[in-house]
Order: C-alpha cells, then sequence, then structure tokens
C-alpha cells in the first residue's frame, strides 16, 4: 500500500513500483530510520505535538521493530517502496492511529537526508578505524626496516638510495591525510536536518536543536532547502574514498612490481596470493591487482554522484535517490579492500639482500660522488657532474659499478679522486648522510615511524 494512496485513483504498475523501490539498497539503514524516529517522537512528545504517552509507546514499538529486524523475527518487505515506507507501515500495522502521529511534522525528504548522514557517520568511522590500523602495519614495518637499502626511482630509473622503511612511510603520510579527509568531511556534515520538511519547514513547533542533540550531531542544518537537497557529503566522501583508493592502488602497483621475478623486493605470503589453472609455476598478486582495479569503480561512484547533482533544481528531486548506491559501494569497496590488505602487507617477507643488490647496481650513487668533489676537492658542482657522468660511462663500458671501478681509473677521469671516494659512495653512508628533514637517514626513519605509532596509540587511548 502507497503511503499517499489518497490523491490517487489508479494503483501503480508493478513496473513503477520496480522501477521507482529503493529498498532494495536503502534496507541497510533500517536501524539509522529507527532511530531518527525515536528522536523524532520523542520530540513531538515533548514538545506536546503529539501526546507523551503516544510518544512513549511509538518510541518502545519502534525499538522492537528494530530488534524483530536485527533477529530475523521481522523480515523487510522487498515490496515496500523504501525503508521509511516500511518501517512507518511495520509501525502503524502494530500501533493502529498512535503509528499515524510519527510523520507529523515530517517528510520522507528531511527522513532521507538524515538517515544517510547517520549511516555514513558510522561507515567513516569504521573506515578511519580500518586506516589506522594500516597506517599501524606500514609504520611497524618501516621501523624493521629503516636501514634497508633500496633503490629511489624516478621515471622507473634507478635514481638515488633511498630505504625501504622511508619508502613505506611515503604511503604512511598518504593515509595520514586519507584519514583526516575523512574527520574533515565527518565534522561538515554532522548536521541534523530534520525538522527541514518537504522543503520548507513546517508550521508545527518543533524543537530541532533537542532533535539534533538526541541524535548526536552538535547543531541542526540551518536552510530548510539547503537540509533536504544537500548531497555534497556523499560527494566529499566518495572524493575521500577515492583519492585514498588511488594511494592504495599505487601501493599495490608497487607490490605487484615488487613481487616480480625481475624485481623480487619482497614476497607476498601464500595465503594471500592465488595460483593459476594451467602454469604450475605461477603465485598471482591477484589481491593487490584486485584493489588496484577498483579504483576505478569508486572514482565512477564520486563521478555519478557529482553528475548527477549538478543540474538538479532546489529542492528535492527523484534523481538523489540514486546517491546512496553510489556512495554506499564507494565506502564499502574502500572497507573490502583494507580487509585483506593489512594482513597482506604484515606478513609479507621483505628481500633485503635483493634491494640492496638492484641499489647497488645502477649508479644510484652518482650524484654522491659529485657531492664529494664539491665537498672533498672543492669543485664546481657542474665539473664534479661532468666528471661523474664520464665515471659512469666507463663503468658501463667495462661492465663495472662505481663501487668497483679501480682507483686509477677514477684519477685517470680526475686526478682529484682519492681512498676517499669509495667511503663517500658506499651505500650506507648516501642513505645514512640524507639526515636533512623528511629525507631517508635509518635515524629519521624511526623516530618518524615511531612518532605515528605513539599517536595511533594515543588516538586509541583517548577512544577507549
Ligand atoms: N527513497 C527516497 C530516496 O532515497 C526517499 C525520499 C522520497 N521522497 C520523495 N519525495 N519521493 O531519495
Amino acid at each position: 500500500m502507497k503511503l499517499w494512496k489518497g490523491r490517487f485513483k489508479k494503483e501503480a504498475d508493478p513496473r513503477t513500483n520496480d522501477f521507482n523501490s529503493s529498498i532494495a539498497f536503502d534496507s541497510r539503514m533500517y536501524r539509522h530510520d529507527i532511530e531518527g524516529s525515536i528522536a523524532h517522537a520523542t520530540m513531538l512528545g515533548r514538545q506536546g505535538i503529539i501526546g507523551a504517552e503516544e510518544s512513549e509507546k511509538i518510541c518502545a514499538e519502534l525499538k522492537k521493530i528494530r530488534n524483530d529486524i536485527d533477529s530475523g523475527a521481522l523480515a523487510i518487505d522487498p515490496d515496500a517502496e523504501d525503508i521509511h515506507t516500511f518501517v512507518e507501515q511495520e509501525l502503524t500495522a502494530r500501533l493502529g492511529d498512535t503509528g499515524k502521529r510519527l510523520h507529523t511534522g515530517r517528510s520522507r525528504n528531511d527522513q532521507v537526508a538524515l538517515d544517510i548522514r547517520l549511516t555514513l557517520r558510522e561507515d567513516c568511522l569504521s573506515l578511519i578505524e580500518q586506516l589506522r590500523g594500516l597506517l599501524r602495519v606500514l609504520c611497524k614495518k618501516a621501523g624493521k626496516y629503516s636501514a634497508a637499502v633500496m633503490p629511489g626511482y624516478t621515471h622507473m630509473q634507478r635514481a638515488q638510495p633511498v630505504t625501504f622503511g622511508h619508502h613505506l612511510l611515503a604511503y604512511a603520510e598518504m593515509l595520514i591525510r586519507d584519514i583526516s579527509r575523512f574527520e574533515d568531511a565527518l565534522k561538515r556534515m554532522n548536521k541534523c536536518p530534520l525538522g527541514s520538511g518537504a522543503l520548507a519547514g513546517t508550521t508545527y513547533p518543533l524543537d530541532r536543536e533537542l532533535t539534533a542533540e538526541l541524535l548526536g550531531f552538535p547543531a541542526p542544518t540551518k536552510n530548510s532547502l539547503d537540509g533536504v537537497s544537500d548531497r555534497d557529503f556523499c560527494a566529499e566522501i566518495a572524493f575521500a574514498v577515492s583519492l585514498c583508493m588511488v594511494h592504495l592502488s599505487r601501493l599495490c602497483e608497487e607490490l605487484v612490481l615488487w613481487s616480480s621475478w625481475e624485481f623480487k623486493f619482497i614476497e607476498l605470503d601464500d595465503a594471500y596470493c592465488t595460483g593459476s589453472s594451467i602454469m604450475p609455476q605461477k603465485k598471482n598478486p591477484d589481491l593487490a591487482e584486485l584493489i588496484r582495479g577498483k579504483s576505478g569503480r569508486v572514482i565512477g561512484d564520486l563521478t555519478a554522484l557529482l553528475t548527477m547533482m549538478k543540474g538538479l533544481p532546489l529542492a528535492y528531486n527523484k534523481d538523489m535517490q540514486e546517491d546512496k548506491e553510489a556512495v554506499f559501494d564507494a565506502v564499502d569497496t574502500l572497507k573490502l579492500c583494507l580487509t585483506p590488505l593489512i594482513p597482506m602487507l604484515d606478513t609479507m617477507t621483505v628481500l633485503e639482500q635483493n634491494m640492496r643488490k638492484a641499489a647497488a647496481g645502477g649508479f644510484i650513487n652518482a650524484t654522491d660522488c659529485a657531492d664529494w668533489l664539491v665537498a672533498a676537492k672543492g669543485l664546481p658542482f657542474r665539473d664534479a657532474y661532468k666528471i661523474t657522468g664520464e665515471l659512469v660511462a666507463l663503468c658501463i663500458e667495462r661492465g663495472e659499478t662505481l663501487e668497483s671501478l679501480p682507483l686509477e681509473e677514477y684519477k685517470r677521469v680526475h686526478p682529484a679522486f682519492d681512498e676517499g671516494v669509495y667511503e663517500a659512495i658506499s651505500l650506507d653512508k648516501c642513505v645514512g648522510d640524507r639526515k636533512v628533514l623528511g629525507g631517508p637517514a635509518p635515524e629519521n626513519v624511526r623516530a618518524q615511524a615511531a612518532c605515528v605509532l605513539d599517536l595511533l596509540d594515543k588516538e586509541e587511548k583517548g577512544h577507549g
């Protein structure tokens, strides 16, 4: 039965119902819908808009409905138009006329705007928890591999030496920003739209501050038209998810590369890989690839939301029903990806010797060689750069590295060279001397990893 049947002479065509219904994707909000209705009914009672006894009855029955859905005793009717309709009809079926009083001074438009906020508030908090878990694993590993020398790349060419710990901490920084983006989005969306009505508020003397307070919002929204037609928070969250997924995708791309035979910097645990049906030797990083792939769909969700909203006049338009599938898919996808990614990183084996070998073979200490000519021998940097370039060319010609090239050869290129150059270009020294703030020196990495872990501990205690 339709909520709006008075105006209509005909029943809706079943195809209209199927097309129009949102129950398939909004029933996940049933707890939040009920929570919102309890707050609304409480406020109606306190304001004397409905009787105190009726308000109590409604609240008690709504709690029962919630318990019944929780326990499976009450199944959500897939033919209901949406979750709001279902809950209200169930209440009315149980309480008769009293149930019919719940919707006083409310519209599904402000109701749905509230329910999505309540749902996403919870989803974002649980995403933040998961992201903290990932951050913790990254920092733990970074501390452990603070001195594991690896080549740093630009243009995918070996460039200068870094450490594996330093590399992981770059991702930690991205995640810290991701977490703050979710926290920031939460702050902005944390306003209660109930009381906006369909679009123009209401003539009932609602206490919007009270409803907001009962639902844990610091304040109500300030404009009824905006209250029902704002979906900025959906787009913001979808963006926070998208950017976070872009970060995870880049990390996963590196995991895929690093676990290839060409690199062999890491080995993923068997538990997080798959085999091939035909090639017996294969161990594939499917999970990492799938996370990389799923970043595409959340960017699609964000695009869908922005495009859906951009042409809508105020206030509510049915187009907006499309918001939920997009934003819920985005948050679900991130959650889904983080779940195996955290243990996959935690259990991976880091092949330090292979990283070091790769770092030793690619002239990544050439800059340090030139810097030594400047610092120890007083040459201008441009000359030092050119001389080192000649040395590299010589090494390539002879199949040598800067470490293995004999001193006579160095001297032949420039007489200023002496034994000291070998110490200056040793990888550990090259990395160890990069103590500049934010640089890869092992002591920096250890301090930074410890600092983030410390912050996480404090936050956890604060929450606990
Ligand atoms: N299912 C609807 C949605 O998700 C709820 C709001 C319906 N309001 C309306 N006036 N038809 O947007």
